[in-house]
This record gives C-alpha cells, structure tokens and sequence, in this order.
C-alpha cells in the first residue's frame, strides 16, 4: 500500500463511493469520503472520484479550493461518475469544460481525467433532484428531436425508471495509470 496516495469521493447515492471502494481494494490505497475534507496537497497521489449533477461534481470545489498549487509534485487523477456516455467524446469534453471552472487552474491543467458511468433509480431521489430530473426533461421535450443530444435522448428515455451502468472494467485504465512509474521533480 502506498500511504502518500488517497482515493477521495464525492458521493450522493453511493455510485462514485462504489468506484472508489473498488478502486481501493485493487490499488490498496486508503480510501475517503470528501465530508471529511482530506487535504490533497499531502499526498503524492491524489485520485478523486466524484458524481456529477448538472455538470458540477459532487464536493470537488471544497476539496481543491484552499489548495493553491505551487508545483507539479502531486499527481492528480479525477474520475467522473456520471450517467452520460463516456465512449461518446462529445459526452468527455462536455464534463471536463464543466470541471474546469470547478477547479484552480494549476490542479486542472495537471489533472489526469477519466469518466465512469453510474446508476440513477428514481425511486431514491430526493424531492430536490426528482424536481430538477423533471424540469430537465420538460426542457429537453420541448426541442426538436433534430436539436436533442444522445444524452438529451438518454436522459428522456430512461425518465422514472432505475439504470444501472455500473461496470469495474471501466476501472482498468485508472488502474493502469495509477501504476505508472512517478519521478517527483
Ligand atoms: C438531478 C440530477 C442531475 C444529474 N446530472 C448529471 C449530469 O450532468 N451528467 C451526468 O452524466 N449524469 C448526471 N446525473 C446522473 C448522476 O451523475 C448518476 O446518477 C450518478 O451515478 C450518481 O452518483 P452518486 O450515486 O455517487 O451520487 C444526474 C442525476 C440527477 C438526479
């Protein structure tokens, strides 16, 4: 086990929390929830594995925000758990232009990213997020099916019901990256 490493997550219903408990278990790497505002600038290694809502990540600004990065010491992997495609580019580039105005510069520009697919059961939604899934949707059908995304279809189609994605292959690229040799400058 590396002690100078740490996988963080920001979880709401345990889809990124499940990432990174698998993440934990393959890598041996101490594995916390972002409540308890670990601080990343005392690692070599920092994974953060976080679920988006509307584009933003869950507890990733509170994580980064008092790290003013001076150098490029600490490696940074952040992995998005969201219910987009990530085999669809357009889907990628979409999370990573959001996360970059959730992040400081200096982390963004350094930061290794990669995107999980996670689960969505309506049943568990809080009356907030059931609120904002409905209004989304009304948005959503209110455009020209020419003018819908493949997200925008996806996110019409499985309205209401329960989709679960969740798939620990898709770990694998995350866990080669993270072994691979790392000279400090
Ligand atoms: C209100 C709401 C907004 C969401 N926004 C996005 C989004 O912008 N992009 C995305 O890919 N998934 C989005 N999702 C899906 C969640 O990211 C997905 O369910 C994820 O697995 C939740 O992870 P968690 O269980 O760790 O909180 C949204 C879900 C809800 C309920």
């Amino acid at each position: 086990m590396d002690s100078s490493a740490i996988i963080i997550y920001g979880s709401i219903y345990g889809s990124a929390r499940t990432y990174a408990l698998e993440l934990g278990r393959r890598t041996g790497i101490r594995v916390v929830d972002s409540k308890e505002r670990p601080a990343p600038g005392c690692y070599d290694t920092v994974v953060y594995i976080g679920s988006l809502y509307a584009g933003g990540m869950t507890g990733l600004e509170k994580t980064f925000r008092s790290w003013d990065r001076k150098d490029d010491r600490t490696r940074i992997f952040i992995a998005s758990v969201g219910i987009a495609d990530p085999s669809k580019e357009d889907n990628c580039e979409h999370i990573r232009s959001s996360l970059a105005g959730q992040l400081p510069a200096g982390v963004y520009r350094t930061a290794r990213f990669f995107h999980l697919r996670g689960c969505l059961d309506y049943q568990l939604l809080s009356f907030r997020h059931k609120a904002m899934m409905w209004m989304l949707v009304r948005m959503i059908s209110g455009r020209r099916a020419k003018d819908m995304s493949d997200e925008d279809r996806q996110i019409v189609e499985t309205y209401g019901k329960r989709v679960d994605f969740i798939d620990f292959d898709s770990l694998d690229p995350l866990v080669r990256a993270l072994a691979e040799p790392y000279h400090q400058a």
